[in-house]
């Protein structure tokens, strides 16, 4: 699969085989995200993604607090927390961005393995959950230099899972050039 394949074919899978994942691939799957570009000049002190691999049963069942819609991480071989470590890239203060660009090349690196997964958000924007963001915290017992931005669940896919069909908003309406609401087609007709 070539990269370009992988971005426009890449579904969030929310059911998983039971099978194991070895730890050759959790390696693998981690190396990629750690890859990614960060914030800052290319040196260890600007790099701030870290994670967790979680397989304990326990753990995974905490996790998916009382929401219904991510009971499904119960059933994930592995969870990956996917956090910023604040204590580098003090000056940039990007992490959200760093760390977001890991988890998406995670994410393409388990389509390509013939994986699946899916990004679950810790609640960092919203107000109302932030008992049960301090809930994650402490599950995975993270120190307070460690900005936890994610959960990614990665197990083989359930080929009987039904994945909606995705709606994309046209490129129209998304695109815009030079300045925003000059529509892409129009300002390409005055050029040619
Ligand atoms: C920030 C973020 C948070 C998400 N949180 C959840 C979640 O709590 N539960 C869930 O089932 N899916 C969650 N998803 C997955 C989205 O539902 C899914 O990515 C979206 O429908 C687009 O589908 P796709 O990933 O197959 O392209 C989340 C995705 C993102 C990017």
């Amino acid at each position: 699969m070539n990269t370009i394949e992988n971005i426009k074919n890449r579904r969030s899978t929310k059911k998983f085989k039971s099978e194991n994942i070895s730890d050759e691939i959790i390696f693998e799957l981690i190396d990629c995200g750690r890859r990614a570009s960060f914030g800052g000049p290319p040196k260890k002190k600007c790099q701030v993604s870290e994670f967790i691999i979680i397989t304990d049963q326990k753990i995974k069942y905490a996790l998916a607090l009382e929401y219904e819609d991510r009971q499904f991480i119960k059933d994930a071989p592995i969870i990956i927390a996917c956090c910023a470590n604040t204590k580098n890239d003090p000056e940039y203060m990007e992490w959200d961005i760093s760390v977001s660009l890991s988890i998406e090349n995670i994410l393409l690196a388990a389509n390509e393995l013939s994986l699946g997964g899916c990004i679950i958000t810790a609640f960092t924007k919203h107000k109302k959950h932030t008992k049960d963001r301090e809930k994650l915290i402490k599950i995975l017992k993270i120190p307070d230099h460690i900005y936890l931005m994610a959960l990614i669940t990665i197990g083989y896919r359930d080929v009987n899972e039904e994945i909606p069909e995705k709606e994309l908003r046209d490129f129209e309406e998304i695109v815009h050039t030079d300045t925003y609401g000059r529509k892409y087609n129009e300002s390409r007709k005055k050029s040619n």
